[in-house]
């Protein structure tokens, strides 16, 4: 790691405002994340975790603030643009239903390959071997339906890293486990992480998940506590 990732942060949120209708969703939120870390952001039911979240990976447009991620503004970015940056920059992992249903388990974790232009049969030798660090290759050729919650956990695992993003957003990503397939899942992805340098962005309710984390931030009415407030 230079002594440049060491020192800027990659991606930082400054007082970002975010309204829905009269509900602010976010009211002054901050938080930065320095390369390679593991930052938790927790915080009670409706604070603006998935708000804040969306924000910082340029799904939702914050209403004022500023959102830098290496040196750009992305509040301030095309939507075109914005997409851009998140296939190209991003993973994600959410609770459920990100998985394509039609493909098969290999086929859905080779689709940012497949959209980075990356020939199938490359994509595909690269995805399953994705598959298999995640302890998921036996089910390579079914189809999400037909396999168990973790497995499908740990197959949007794979998928969110097979293109080496520098972060990774996940959102109560073991939400819908039980503690022990929970575990399992964040271990992988934060051991995959750290092995490829990506940071990771993880929303949680739970203190056991949040223990895999460098960090924690608190989210409270749409305000976010970072220690690691810069300005
Ligand atoms: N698309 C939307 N339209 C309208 N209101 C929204 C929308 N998204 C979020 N909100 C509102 O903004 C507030 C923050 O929601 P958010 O989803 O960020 O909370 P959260 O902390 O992720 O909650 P949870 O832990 O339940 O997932 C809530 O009052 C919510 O109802
Ligand atoms: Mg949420």
């Amino acid at each position: 790691m230079s002594a440049e990732t060491l020192t800027e942060p990659l991606l930082q949120a400054t007082d970002v405002h975010k309204s829905y209708g009269r509900t602010a969703a976010l009211d002054g939120a901050a938080l930065t994340v320095r390369a390679g870390e593991v930052v938790a952001v927790m915080g009670p039911s409706g604070s603006g975790k998935s708000t804040l979240l969306h924000c910082l990976a340029g799904i939702v447009r914050a209403d004022s603030g500023q959102v830098r991620y290496r040196g750009r503004d992305l509040t301030t970015m095309s939507d075109r643009e914005r997409s851009a940056l998140r296939r190209t920059d991003f993973g994600f992992v959410f609770q459920f239903g990100q998985l394509v249903p039609e493909l098969t388990c290999l086929e859905n974790v080779a689709i940012p390959l497949r959209l980075a232009g990356t020939r199938r049969r490359d994509a595909e030798a690269r995805a399953g071997a994705w598959l298999e660090r995640l302890e998921v290759g036996d089910v390579a050729g079914q189809r999400p339906g037909e396999v168990s919650g973790g497995q499908g956990q740990r197959v949007a695992v794979a998928r969110a890293l097979v293109a080496g993003p520098r972060v990774v957003f996940a959102d109560e990503p073991t939400g819908a486990l039980d503690s022990l397939n929970g575990e399992r899942v964040m271990r992988l992805l934060t051991e995959a992480a750290h092995d490829t340098g990506a940071a990771v962005v993880l929303v949680t309710h739970e203190a056991r998940v949040a223990a895999y984390s460098d960090r924690e931030i608190v989210v409270r009415d749409g305000k976010s506590r970072d220690t690691e407030r810069v300005s």
